[in-house]
């Protein structure tokens, strides 16, 4: 089985990677040379755990070539995978296709008789058959099977998602293209992952809603730590017997800053306006998407209101990525945190494992610490904004006796009140009562 992946950024090298891991031959195809030549050198183009071990193995094993020629991919591949990027286009919501449609011509020019061409990026619904209509007008009477095959993965756990996922889900037109699919996802189904058959307006379906109801979850769940502050609550049990319920599932109900990351604000937003579009408006994902952009200048707010009782103007920000274990700084909450904090003429020193080189272009006002202690001496305020291991243990007497001020804002509840007691810190967490040092 070959295989051509076009487009190594994350969907598809984390997916090129793991079919070389199942043993095929995968050939991946970027359009930048220096991308190419990196990866070709067993370099890691992205920051996700696992992945330099595969990708250094499977390179070596001869499995895993990288090239920006696409005629020699798909020349010899089954089938040929379109994993490009699929940004929102500026103004609207609507995700821009641009990069689909160009893949698909640059196939259709080189594509032989039978290959399965699958999309994995995330595309509007019907767009699967936009873009088999286009191959088809280029390449009249050369038979091929169009398949939409979605992907579930979550940055900084993308190589476990692939290969254990929940499901997989195959939309397809005809037996030949489910039945490739099926041998291309063998070594899953032999563990009993179910596949789901199904058309290919439902496979780009189920991968939108499936976002869009995790991104209201999680933003139900911020709605709901704003009223346990208001009514003395406690939004750690609260969440913690709602998910008892397997009706409702525990996870994606930890309350924080809001949703950021390349794929929920994305997804929320292309899902809102292909309802608008179509005459079914999402109202509750419109919601979603409204309150998380809210909550991030509230957030803001929140800082600048301990700030002001403190009388100080430096802050530290601890993590900056949009959640733990990754670079990916896109849409990360953080950013419009602290762009208000720089706007309201705040000194912000700012500490992240891996994203600082990422966040650093985009945020030239910020002091960028070489450790989490360096970020908080010296702050009146500290902000822990992303729960990475490396802050869910800090020695707090020590954060306290660093800094110039006694405020501590956990927006990920990391820290319990018990570990605040005898620390000197006045701490305020999301959707419980806050503590006075
Ligand atoms: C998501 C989907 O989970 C994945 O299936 C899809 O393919 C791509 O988009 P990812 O963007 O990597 O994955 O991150 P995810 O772990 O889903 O988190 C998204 C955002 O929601 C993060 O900012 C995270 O901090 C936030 N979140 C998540 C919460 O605030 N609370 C939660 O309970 C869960």
């Amino acid at each position: 089985m070959n295989i051509a992946m076009i487009g190594t950024g994350y969907v598809g090298l984390v997916s090129g990677v793991c079919f070389a891991e199942f043993g095929f031959q995968v050939t991946c195809v970027d359009k930048d040379p220096e991308i190419v030549e990196r990866l070709s050198r067993e370099e890691t183009t992205i920051f996700e755990p696992g992945l330099e071990l595969l990708l250094s193995r499977n390179v070596r094993e001869s499995r895993l070539t990288f090239t920006t020629d696409i005629a020699e991919a798909v020349g010899s591949a089954d089938v040929v995978f379109i994993a490009v990027g699929t940004p929102s286009r500026r103004g609207g919501g609507e995700a821009d296709l641009s990069y689909i449609m160009a893949a698909a011509d640059e196939i259709a020019a080189v594509m032989q008789p039978g290959q399965v061409i699958a999309i994995k990026s995330t595309v509007e619904v019907g767009t699967n058959e936009v873009v088999r209509d286009r191959i088809r007008a280029a390449r009249p009477g050369v038979p091929f099977s169009m398949v939409s095959n979605p992907e579930f993965l979550r940055e900084g756990s993308a190589i476990e998602d692939f290969m254990r996922p929940d499901r997989v889900v195959i939309g397809a037109e005809d037996d030949h293209g489910r039945e490739i699919m099926r041998r291309v996802y063998r070594p899953l189904f032999l563990r009993d992952t179910p596949m789901v058959s199904t058309t290919l307006a439902n496979a780009e379906l189920i991968k939108y809603a499936s976002n869009a109801f995790l991104a209201v979850k999680v933003s139900f769940i911020n709605q709901i730590a704003d009223l346990c502050e208001k009514v003395g609550g406690d939004v750690q049990d609260v969440a913690r017997a709602m998910g008892m319920d397997g009706r409702i599932g525990a996870k994606f109900l930890h309350p924080g800053p809001g949703f950021g990351g390349s794929c929920f604000p994305k997804d929320t937003r292309a899902l809102a306006s292909i309802g608008r579009k179509r005459g079914a408006r999402q109202l509750l994902v419109e919601a979603a998407e409204n309150l998380n952009e809210a909550r991030k200048l509230d957030m803001a707010e929140r800082i600048l209101t301990q700030l002001r009782a403190e009388g100080g103007d430096t802050v530290a920000i601890l993590g900056v990525a949009f959640k733990p274990n990754t670079d990916d700084i896109r849409e990360a909450p953080s950013l419009t945190i602290i762009g208000k904090l720089i706007e309201a003429g705040v000194k912000v020193k700012a500490h992240d494992p891996e994203a600082m080189e990422a966040a650093r272009k985009l945020l030239p006002g910020v002091d960028w610490c070489r450790s989490a202690w360096d970020a908080v001496s010296g702050a009146h305020v500290t902000v822990l904004v992303t729960e990475w291991n490396a802050y869910r243990a800090l020695d707090l007497r020590r954060v306290s006796a660093l800094m110039a001020g006694t405020t501590m804002i956990d927006m990920r509840n990391v820290y319990s009140p018990a570990e605040i007691a005898g620390t000197g810190l006045s701490y305020h967490s999301i959707g419980r009562a806050s503590i006075q040092g």
